[in-house]
Protein backbone atom coordinates (compact mmCIF):
# COMPACT_ATOMS: atom_id res chain seq x y z
CA UNK A 1 0.00 0.00 0.00
CA UNK A 2 2.81 2.02 0.92
CA UNK A 3 4.46 1.85 -2.52
CA UNK A 4 0.69 2.54 -4.84
CA UNK A 5 0.76 5.77 -2.31
CA UNK A 6 4.66 7.22 -3.36
CA UNK A 7 3.87 6.15 -6.71
CA UNK A 8 0.53 7.86 -6.98
CA UNK A 9 2.30 10.85 -5.32
CA UNK A 10 5.69 10.79 -7.52
CA UNK A 11 3.28 10.83 -10.72
CA UNK A 12 1.28 13.88 -9.32
CA UNK A 13 4.89 15.96 -8.85
CA UNK A 14 5.49 14.66 -12.05
CA UNK A 15 2.47 16.29 -13.72
CA UNK A 16 2.95 19.06 -11.75
CA UNK A 17 6.47 19.98 -12.49
CA UNK A 18 6.79 18.73 -16.32
CA UNK A 19 5.54 21.82 -17.74
CA UNK A 20 2.98 20.60 -20.54
CA UNK A 21 4.25 22.14 -23.63
CA UNK A 22 2.10 24.81 -25.49
CA UNK A 23 1.70 23.74 -29.04
CA UNK A 24 4.12 25.22 -31.37
CA UNK A 25 2.29 27.77 -32.86
CA UNK A 26 1.14 27.11 -36.85
CA UNK A 27 3.73 29.05 -38.79
CA UNK A 28 2.32 30.26 -42.07
CA UNK A 29 4.00 32.46 -44.78
CA UNK A 30 1.53 34.42 -46.80
CA UNK A 31 2.25 36.35 -50.06
CA UNK A 32 0.24 39.02 -51.46
CA UNK A 33 -0.19 42.45 -52.98
CA UNK A 34 -2.09 44.42 -50.34
CA UNK A 35 0.38 47.25 -49.52
CA UNK A 36 -1.87 50.22 -49.24
CA UNK A 37 -3.34 51.35 -45.98
CA UNK A 38 -6.35 50.32 -46.46
CA UNK A 39 -5.27 47.00 -48.07
CA UNK A 40 -2.62 46.55 -44.81
CA UNK A 41 -5.40 47.18 -42.24
CA UNK A 42 -7.52 44.46 -43.82
CA UNK A 43 -5.11 41.96 -44.45
CA UNK A 44 -4.33 42.63 -40.47
CA UNK A 45 -7.90 41.18 -39.76
CA UNK A 46 -6.94 37.71 -41.16
CA UNK A 47 -3.49 37.47 -39.43
CA UNK A 48 -4.95 38.66 -36.26
CA UNK A 49 -7.13 36.11 -36.26
CA UNK A 50 -4.85 33.27 -37.73
CA UNK A 51 -2.82 33.91 -34.73
CA UNK A 52 -5.70 34.45 -32.48
CA UNK A 53 -6.62 30.51 -33.48
CA UNK A 54 -3.20 29.11 -32.72
CA UNK A 55 -1.00 30.22 -35.70
CA UNK A 56 1.98 32.39 -36.74
CA UNK A 57 1.39 34.36 -39.76
CA UNK A 58 4.46 35.39 -41.90
CA UNK A 59 3.42 38.45 -43.93
CA UNK A 60 4.94 38.01 -47.06
CA UNK A 61 3.63 41.56 -49.02
CA UNK A 62 4.80 41.94 -52.59
CA UNK A 63 3.30 46.02 -53.99
CA UNK A 64 1.47 45.21 -57.15
CA UNK A 65 -0.44 42.54 -58.00
CA UNK A 66 1.85 41.66 -61.17
CA UNK A 67 4.91 41.01 -59.52
CA UNK A 68 3.29 39.60 -56.43
CA UNK A 69 2.08 36.67 -58.57
CA UNK A 70 5.18 35.97 -60.00
CA UNK A 71 7.16 36.07 -57.31
CA UNK A 72 4.40 33.35 -55.55
CA UNK A 73 4.71 31.19 -58.82
CA UNK A 74 8.33 31.15 -59.04
CA UNK A 75 8.34 30.14 -55.65
CA UNK A 76 6.44 27.57 -56.02
CA UNK A 77 7.26 25.98 -59.11
CA UNK A 78 11.29 26.44 -57.74
CA UNK A 79 10.40 24.31 -54.44
CA UNK A 80 10.08 26.81 -52.24
CA UNK A 81 6.30 27.46 -52.00
CA UNK A 82 4.61 29.77 -49.27
CA UNK A 83 2.00 28.68 -47.35
CA UNK A 84 -0.43 30.67 -49.02
CA UNK A 85 -0.77 33.22 -51.53
CA UNK A 86 -3.32 35.83 -53.65
CA UNK A 87 -4.47 35.52 -57.06
CA UNK A 88 -7.64 37.38 -58.06
CA UNK A 89 -10.87 35.16 -58.51
CA UNK A 90 -10.50 33.67 -61.98
CA UNK A 91 -8.04 31.60 -64.17
CA UNK A 92 -4.91 33.01 -63.10
CA UNK A 93 -4.16 30.07 -61.13
CA UNK A 94 -5.44 27.58 -63.74
CA UNK A 95 -1.56 26.97 -64.96
CA UNK A 96 -0.47 25.84 -61.21
CA UNK A 97 -3.98 23.47 -60.78
CA UNK A 98 -2.54 21.81 -64.17
CA UNK A 99 0.49 21.30 -63.31
CA UNK A 100 -0.40 19.70 -60.03
CA UNK A 101 1.44 22.61 -57.69
CA UNK A 102 -1.84 23.14 -55.31
CA UNK A 103 -3.43 21.06 -52.72
CA UNK A 104 -7.60 20.51 -52.78
CA UNK A 105 -9.47 22.43 -50.01
CA UNK A 106 -12.24 20.20 -50.26
CA UNK A 107 -11.89 19.00 -46.87
CA UNK A 108 -12.50 22.86 -45.68
CA UNK A 109 -14.69 23.27 -48.21
CA UNK A 110 -17.42 20.53 -47.17
CA UNK A 111 -16.70 20.96 -43.02
CA UNK A 112 -17.46 24.97 -43.52
CA UNK A 113 -20.17 23.83 -45.93
CA UNK A 114 -18.90 26.51 -49.12
CA UNK A 115 -21.18 25.18 -51.72
CA UNK A 116 -24.20 26.08 -50.17
CA UNK A 117 -22.89 29.81 -49.07
CA UNK A 118 -21.11 30.74 -52.26
CA UNK A 119 -22.50 32.40 -55.39
CA UNK A 120 -22.49 30.09 -58.29
CA UNK A 121 -19.87 32.28 -60.51
CA UNK A 122 -17.45 32.51 -57.71
CA UNK A 123 -17.99 28.40 -57.00
CA UNK A 124 -16.99 27.57 -60.39
CA UNK A 125 -14.19 29.89 -60.06
CA UNK A 126 -12.83 28.04 -56.95
CA UNK A 127 -13.31 24.89 -58.29
CA UNK A 128 -11.36 22.74 -61.20
CA UNK A 129 -12.58 18.75 -62.24
CA UNK A 130 -14.74 19.00 -59.17
CA UNK A 131 -12.29 19.86 -56.87
CA UNK A 132 -11.61 23.36 -55.01
CA UNK A 133 -8.73 24.93 -55.66
CA UNK A 134 -9.17 28.91 -54.22
CA UNK A 135 -10.61 30.18 -50.82
CA UNK A 136 -12.49 33.02 -52.01
CA UNK A 137 -12.63 36.12 -49.59
CA UNK A 138 -14.31 38.94 -51.04
CA UNK A 139 -16.16 40.50 -54.39
CA UNK A 140 -14.71 43.82 -55.60
CA UNK A 141 -17.05 46.28 -57.76
CA UNK A 142 -14.47 47.27 -60.42
CA UNK A 143 -15.95 50.18 -62.35
CA UNK A 144 -16.92 52.80 -59.63
CA UNK A 145 -16.39 56.38 -60.25
CA UNK A 146 -15.05 58.08 -56.88
CA UNK A 147 -15.83 61.75 -56.51
CA UNK A 148 -14.75 63.92 -53.74
CA UNK A 149 -18.49 65.88 -52.77
CA UNK A 150 -17.07 69.38 -51.95
CA UNK A 151 -15.07 69.72 -55.18
CA UNK A 152 -17.83 68.57 -57.49
CA UNK A 153 -20.24 70.87 -55.64
CA UNK A 154 -17.65 73.51 -55.91
CA UNK A 155 -17.50 72.91 -59.69
CA UNK A 156 -21.43 72.58 -59.39
CA UNK A 157 -21.64 69.06 -60.98
CA UNK A 158 -23.48 66.09 -59.30
CA UNK A 159 -22.56 62.16 -59.39
CA UNK A 160 -21.83 61.71 -63.24
CA UNK A 161 -24.36 59.18 -65.14
CA UNK A 162 -22.78 58.86 -68.39
CA UNK A 163 -19.22 58.64 -69.75
CA UNK A 164 -19.90 62.30 -71.25
CA UNK A 165 -21.29 63.95 -68.34
CA UNK A 166 -17.52 62.56 -66.93
CA UNK A 167 -16.24 64.59 -69.88
CA UNK A 168 -18.19 67.45 -69.30
CA UNK A 169 -17.18 68.01 -65.98
CA UNK A 170 -13.84 68.07 -66.74
CA UNK A 171 -13.64 71.75 -67.54
CA UNK A 172 -15.49 72.74 -64.79
CA UNK A 173 -13.17 70.96 -62.36
CA UNK A 174 -10.26 72.54 -63.72
CA UNK A 175 -12.04 76.12 -64.14
CA UNK A 176 -11.54 75.46 -59.83
CA UNK A 177 -8.12 74.59 -60.33
CA UNK A 178 -9.25 70.67 -59.47
CA UNK A 179 -7.66 68.08 -61.23
CA UNK A 180 -10.81 66.59 -63.45
CA UNK A 181 -9.54 62.64 -63.15
CA UNK A 182 -6.86 61.30 -61.00
CA UNK A 183 -5.45 58.57 -62.52
CA UNK A 184 -2.89 55.85 -61.91
CA UNK A 185 -0.90 55.36 -65.01
CA UNK A 186 0.17 52.04 -64.98
CA UNK A 187 -1.00 49.01 -67.30
CA UNK A 188 -3.91 47.34 -65.53
CA UNK A 189 -5.10 50.69 -64.14
CA UNK A 190 -5.46 51.99 -67.58
CA UNK A 191 -7.00 49.05 -68.29
CA UNK A 192 -9.51 48.78 -64.96
CA UNK A 193 -10.34 51.92 -66.96
CA UNK A 194 -11.04 51.11 -70.20
CA UNK A 195 -13.10 47.91 -69.40
CA UNK A 196 -15.20 50.63 -67.19
CA UNK A 197 -15.47 52.19 -70.34
CA UNK A 198 -16.32 49.41 -72.47
CA UNK A 199 -18.95 48.30 -69.87
CA UNK A 200 -20.77 51.52 -69.61
CA UNK A 201 -20.73 53.08 -72.53
CA UNK A 202 -20.26 49.98 -74.72
CA UNK A 203 -22.85 48.39 -72.68
CA UNK A 204 -23.03 45.61 -70.84
CA UNK A 205 -23.23 42.75 -73.63
CA UNK A 206 -20.65 44.35 -75.75
CA UNK A 207 -18.51 43.66 -72.72
CA UNK A 208 -18.98 40.20 -72.39
CA UNK A 209 -18.93 39.81 -75.83
CA UNK A 210 -15.35 41.65 -75.94
CA UNK A 211 -14.23 38.79 -74.01
CA UNK A 212 -15.79 35.71 -75.10
CA UNK A 213 -15.02 33.28 -78.37
CA UNK A 214 -17.14 36.12 -80.44
CA UNK A 215 -14.81 38.68 -79.93
CA UNK A 216 -13.66 39.46 -83.12
CA UNK A 217 -17.17 40.51 -84.13
CA UNK A 218 -17.51 42.32 -81.16
CA UNK A 219 -14.64 44.31 -81.84
CA UNK A 220 -15.74 45.16 -85.05
CA UNK A 221 -18.40 46.68 -83.62
CA UNK A 222 -18.56 50.47 -84.68
CA UNK A 223 -19.60 51.01 -80.64
CA UNK A 224 -16.26 49.37 -80.10
CA UNK A 225 -14.61 52.14 -81.69
CA UNK A 226 -16.78 55.01 -80.13
CA UNK A 227 -15.90 53.34 -76.61
CA UNK A 228 -11.97 54.00 -77.38
CA UNK A 229 -12.54 57.55 -78.48
CA UNK A 230 -14.36 58.51 -75.23
CA UNK A 231 -11.55 56.33 -73.43
CA UNK A 232 -8.72 58.19 -75.42
CA UNK A 233 -10.98 61.84 -74.42
CA UNK A 234 -10.14 60.81 -70.61
CA UNK A 235 -6.30 61.55 -70.92
CA UNK A 236 -7.58 65.18 -70.97
CA UNK A 237 -8.60 64.87 -67.80
CA UNK A 238 -5.83 63.60 -66.37
CA UNK A 239 -2.69 65.31 -64.48
CA UNK A 240 1.23 65.13 -66.32
CA UNK A 241 1.98 63.22 -63.12
CA UNK A 242 -0.35 60.34 -63.85
CA UNK A 243 2.31 57.81 -65.63
CA UNK A 244 3.42 55.36 -63.04
CA UNK A 245 1.31 56.74 -60.16
CA UNK A 246 0.06 54.04 -57.37
CA UNK A 247 -3.44 53.73 -57.74
CA UNK A 248 -3.97 54.45 -53.88
CA UNK A 249 -1.65 57.81 -54.48
CA UNK A 250 -4.66 58.55 -56.84
CA UNK A 251 -7.12 58.24 -54.41
CA UNK A 252 -5.48 60.37 -52.04
CA UNK A 253 -5.78 62.90 -54.54
CA UNK A 254 -9.88 62.43 -54.46
CA UNK A 255 -9.40 62.18 -50.19
CA UNK A 256 -7.80 65.53 -50.05
CA UNK A 257 -9.44 67.63 -53.03
CA UNK A 258 -6.80 67.61 -55.40
CA UNK A 259 -8.84 65.75 -57.72
CA UNK A 260 -12.48 65.22 -58.22
CA UNK A 261 -12.73 61.85 -59.09
CA UNK A 262 -11.12 58.43 -59.65
CA UNK A 263 -12.18 55.38 -61.34
CA UNK A 264 -11.38 52.66 -59.59
CA UNK A 265 -12.39 49.36 -57.56
CA UNK A 266 -13.93 49.18 -54.78
CA UNK A 267 -10.85 48.76 -52.48
CA UNK A 268 -10.16 52.61 -52.77
CA UNK A 269 -12.99 52.58 -50.45
CA UNK A 270 -10.54 50.95 -47.25
CA UNK A 271 -8.02 54.07 -48.07
CA UNK A 272 -11.34 56.32 -47.91
CA UNK A 273 -12.21 54.41 -44.57
CA UNK A 274 -8.68 54.57 -43.48
CA UNK A 275 -8.68 58.50 -43.79
CA UNK A 276 -11.85 58.25 -41.71
CA UNK A 277 -13.93 59.73 -44.61
CA UNK A 278 -17.71 58.09 -45.45
CA UNK A 279 -19.25 57.14 -48.34
CA UNK A 280 -21.91 59.72 -49.15
CA UNK A 281 -20.66 62.39 -47.06
CA UNK A 282 -17.05 63.90 -47.73
CA UNK A 283 -17.17 61.32 -50.74
CA UNK A 284 -19.41 59.72 -53.61
CA UNK A 285 -19.72 56.97 -55.93
CA UNK A 286 -21.52 55.64 -59.04
CA UNK A 287 -21.34 52.58 -61.59
CA UNK A 288 -22.00 54.20 -64.98
CA UNK A 289 -23.91 52.32 -66.75
CA UNK A 290 -26.10 49.07 -65.55
CA UNK A 291 -23.01 46.63 -66.28
CA UNK A 292 -21.60 45.78 -62.70
CA UNK A 293 -17.80 44.24 -63.32
CA UNK A 294 -17.25 41.85 -60.12
CA UNK A 295 -13.73 41.31 -59.55
CA UNK A 296 -12.32 40.11 -56.51
CA UNK A 297 -10.06 37.53 -54.23
CA UNK A 298 -8.86 34.56 -53.31
CA UNK A 299 -5.91 32.47 -51.79
CA UNK A 300 -4.28 28.95 -52.87
CA UNK A 301 -2.60 26.55 -50.65
CA UNK A 302 0.63 24.88 -52.71
CA UNK A 303 1.25 20.87 -51.86
CA UNK A 304 3.78 21.42 -48.82
CA UNK A 305 5.54 18.19 -47.58
CA UNK A 306 5.45 19.07 -43.78
CA UNK A 307 2.40 17.79 -41.57
CA UNK A 308 2.86 21.42 -39.56
CA UNK A 309 2.71 23.34 -43.48
CA UNK A 310 -0.33 21.37 -43.84
CA UNK A 311 -2.33 21.70 -40.34
CA UNK A 312 -1.32 25.78 -40.85
CA UNK A 313 -3.52 25.39 -44.55
CA UNK A 314 -6.27 23.51 -42.95
CA UNK A 315 -6.35 26.09 -40.36
CA UNK A 316 -6.30 29.50 -42.41
CA UNK A 317 -9.04 27.87 -44.20
CA UNK A 318 -11.06 27.28 -41.77
CA UNK A 319 -10.55 31.11 -39.83
CA UNK A 320 -10.85 33.08 -42.94
CA UNK A 321 -13.90 32.02 -44.19
CA UNK A 322 -15.35 32.00 -40.62
CA UNK A 323 -18.33 34.41 -41.10
CA UNK A 324 -16.89 36.89 -38.18
CA UNK A 325 -13.31 37.22 -40.27
CA UNK A 326 -15.20 37.68 -43.47
CA UNK A 327 -17.16 40.59 -41.99
CA UNK A 328 -14.59 42.30 -40.29
CA UNK A 329 -12.11 41.63 -43.20
CA UNK A 330 -14.59 43.22 -46.15
CA UNK A 331 -15.68 46.15 -44.06
CA UNK A 332 -11.83 47.22 -43.86
CA UNK A 333 -11.12 46.11 -47.32
CA UNK A 334 -14.49 48.08 -49.24
CA UNK A 335 -15.42 45.02 -51.04
CA UNK A 336 -18.17 42.44 -49.87
CA UNK A 337 -18.34 39.33 -48.21
CA UNK A 338 -18.41 36.36 -50.74
CA UNK A 339 -20.63 33.75 -48.56
CA UNK A 340 -24.34 35.05 -49.01
CA UNK A 341 -25.30 33.71 -46.02
CA UNK A 342 -23.58 36.97 -44.35
CA UNK A 343 -25.13 40.49 -43.96
CA UNK A 344 -22.63 42.58 -44.85
CA UNK A 345 -23.38 44.89 -41.77
CA UNK A 346 -23.44 48.36 -41.63
CA UNK A 347 -23.10 48.78 -45.37
CA UNK A 348 -22.55 52.28 -46.28
CA UNK A 349 -24.39 53.54 -49.53
CA UNK A 350 -21.93 52.58 -52.23
CA UNK A 351 -21.67 49.11 -51.09
CA UNK A 352 -25.73 49.22 -51.04
CA UNK A 353 -25.50 50.30 -54.64
CA UNK A 354 -22.96 46.85 -55.11
CA UNK A 355 -24.94 44.79 -53.45
CA UNK A 356 -28.26 46.03 -55.42
CA UNK A 357 -25.83 45.60 -58.91
CA UNK A 358 -24.93 41.91 -57.43
CA UNK A 359 -28.37 40.52 -56.92
CA UNK A 360 -29.46 41.53 -60.60
CA UNK A 361 -27.87 38.86 -62.86
CA UNK A 362 -28.25 40.77 -65.90
CA UNK A 363 -25.87 43.99 -64.63
CA UNK A 364 -23.37 41.57 -63.31
CA UNK A 365 -20.11 41.33 -65.60
CA UNK A 366 -17.27 38.60 -64.65
CA UNK A 367 -14.22 41.12 -64.53
CA UNK A 368 -11.87 39.87 -66.99
CA UNK A 369 -9.54 37.28 -64.85
CA UNK A 370 -12.70 34.94 -65.17
CA UNK A 371 -12.93 35.18 -68.42
CA UNK A 372 -9.35 35.32 -70.24
CA UNK A 373 -6.29 33.97 -69.69
CA UNK A 374 -3.44 36.54 -67.52
CA UNK A 375 -1.20 36.41 -71.01
CA UNK A 376 -4.20 37.97 -72.96
CA UNK A 377 -5.09 40.39 -70.09
CA UNK A 378 -1.43 41.56 -70.07
CA UNK A 379 -1.58 41.78 -73.80
CA UNK A 380 -4.70 43.34 -73.93
CA UNK A 381 -3.08 46.04 -71.29
CA UNK A 382 0.30 46.66 -73.21
CA UNK A 383 -2.36 47.81 -76.11
CA UNK A 384 -4.72 49.69 -74.31
CA UNK A 385 -1.85 51.62 -72.15
CA UNK A 386 0.03 52.40 -75.99
CA UNK A 387 -3.18 53.64 -77.46
CA UNK A 388 -3.37 55.81 -74.36
CA UNK A 389 -0.41 57.21 -73.82
CA UNK A 390 -0.11 57.87 -77.85
CA UNK A 391 -1.77 61.16 -79.00
CA UNK A 392 -1.16 59.92 -82.44
CA UNK A 393 -2.74 56.59 -81.88
CA UNK A 394 -5.94 56.65 -83.74
CA UNK A 395 -8.62 54.78 -82.53
CA UNK A 396 -9.20 52.74 -85.91
CA UNK A 397 -5.08 51.74 -85.19
CA UNK A 398 -6.08 51.10 -81.85
CA UNK A 399 -9.43 48.64 -83.08
CA UNK A 400 -6.61 46.52 -85.06
CA UNK A 401 -4.30 46.51 -82.10
CA UNK A 402 -6.57 44.99 -80.03
CA UNK A 403 -8.18 42.70 -82.44
CA UNK A 404 -4.80 41.05 -82.87
CA UNK A 405 -3.53 40.94 -79.25
CA UNK A 406 -7.15 38.58 -78.99
CA UNK A 407 -6.44 36.65 -81.94
CA UNK A 408 -2.65 35.91 -80.61
CA UNK A 409 -3.45 35.01 -77.39
CA UNK A 410 -5.50 32.18 -79.50
C1 LIG B 1 -6.90 43.93 -57.15
C2 LIG B 1 -7.40 43.19 -55.95
C3 LIG B 1 -7.82 44.11 -54.87
C4 LIG B 1 -6.94 45.32 -54.71
C5 LIG B 1 -6.27 45.80 -55.99
C6 LIG B 1 -5.16 46.81 -55.81
O1 LIG B 1 -6.47 43.03 -58.12
O2 LIG B 1 -8.51 42.38 -56.28
O3 LIG B 1 -7.94 43.37 -53.66
O4 LIG B 1 -6.15 45.21 -53.65
O5 LIG B 1 -5.82 44.74 -56.75
O6 LIG B 1 -4.11 46.31 -55.12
Amino acid sequence: MKLMTSLIALAAAAAISTPVLAAEPLKAEVIHWWTSGGEAAAVKVFADAYNKAGGQWVDSAIAGGDAARAAGINRIVGGNPPTMMQFNTGKQLDELVKNDFLANLDAAASAGNWKAVLPKAILNASMRNGHFYALPVNIHGQNWVFFNQKAFAEAGITAPKTWEDVLADGPKLKAKGIIPLAHGGQKWQDKILFDAVLAGDGGAALFRKVYSPDAQAAIADPKFKQVAETFKKLRGLMDEGMPGRNWNDATAMVITGKAGMQVMGDWAKGEFLAAHQTAGKEYGCAVIGSGYIMGGDVFVFPKLKSAEGTAAQALLEKVMFSPETQIAFNMKKGSVPVRTDVEATGMDSCAQQGMTALKDPERQLPSVSYLISPDEDGALQDVVTQYLNTPAETSSEFVSKFAAAVKASG
